[in-house]
């Protein structure tokens, strides 16, 4: 097993916030209507074995946005359907030119096996429950966008907090600045054991004591096939978990309500708080693209 090539970003967990904060610097600093082709002749492989429509475009996007040549793999329509194994993918594509590899996985790890046999870097687009560093990069840059600081921020993550790369990446990345911040949801998806992923993390079912004093609302994807054969139904976790304009009232005036997509109004929150002056859901998805820029510019040594 090989150390990943540099400039690889597979977690948010293992950076420093030195790092950290390098990246969420470059990534102010990228802009995609007025980019340098610092990545020109680069190659860059999206290699995608789950559904995707933000991560996947904006890294596109963003690649193309610096000068690479970018590809699309997806598992259907590729030599995956026929069982070919991941590390065969990815000696293939390396073989074809691949100097860098963006990665989604519905396993936890793949990203990880794919970076320790290849001498490029790859990049974790979403690897199962684990991590999605890229979402919490561009959390981050949104957070600051509005708060200016992570100083004092306390910040509610609501939902399916079990089945979430999106809250472990955050929880990651908000706790290494000092960020406070609560669980909320029913045991099926903030199981007791959701508190010793990182050290201060608190926990609560009632959705009223998440959001009382809270700066940021972060509302998490339910898929409703989870809730099958579990004690809490579709519509009791919508009758204690929906955000509504009325619970919306109960966090500060200036709350920002943020979902990493794809959001379902009448589920986790209603159409009224999805376009309210609040909602900073489709500033996440914009700020996407320079945040991927940025990641794609570090992993192939052009981030200057
Ligand atoms: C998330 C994902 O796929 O992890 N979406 C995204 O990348 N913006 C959230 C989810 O699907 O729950």
């Amino acid at each position: 097993m090989n150390k990943p090539a540099r400039g690889s970003l597979l977690g948010i967990e293992p950076l420093e916030a030195k790092e950290i904060l390098g990246l969420l610097k470059l990534a102010r600093r990228m802009n995609p209507l007025k980019a340098r082709p610092l990545l020109r002749g680069k190659r860059i492989v999206l290699l995608f074995y789950e559904p995707s429509t933000r991560t996947r475009t904006s890294f596109e996007i963003a690649a193309k946005s610096l000068g690479a040549i970018t590809t699309l793999v997806q598992s259907s329509g590729s030599s995956i359907e026929k069982g070919e194994s991941i590390l065969d993918t990815g000696y293939t594509l390396r073989a074809i030119g691949a100097d860098c590899i963006v990665m989604r996985h519905p396993s936890a790890g793949a990203p990880h096996l794919m970076a320790q046999h290849l001498d490029i870097p790859v990049i974790n687009a979403g690897d199962g429950m684990h991590e999605h560093p890229s979402q919490a990069l561009l959390d981050a840059v949104t957070i600051l966008k509005h708060k200016k600081s992570f100083h004092g921020l306390h910040v509610a993550i609501i939902g399916d907090v079990l089945h979430s790369r999106v809250a472990r990446s955050a929880c990651h990345l908000l706790t290494k600045f000092g960020v406070k911040i609560t669980l909320c949801g029913p045991p099926e998806f903030v199981p007791d054991v959701a508190a010793t992923l990182v050290p201060g993390l608190r926990i609560t079912r009632h959705l009223e004591d998440a959001l009382r004093g809270t700066d940021v609302i972060m509302l998490l994807r339910v898929q409703t096939e989870r809730l099958a054969g579990q004690k809490i139904s579709l519509q009791d976790y919508i009758a204690r978990y929906q955000m509504t304009p009325a619970r919306l009232k109960l966090a500060k005036r200036d709350a920002l309500v943020m979902h990493p997509g794809p959001i379902i109004r009448g589920l986790e929150l209603t159409a009224d708080v999805a376009e309210s002056g609040q909602s900073v859901i489709v500033d996440e998805v914009r700020n996407g693209v320079p945040t991927r820029m940025a990641i794609l510019a570090r992993a192939l040594g052009r981030a200057r």
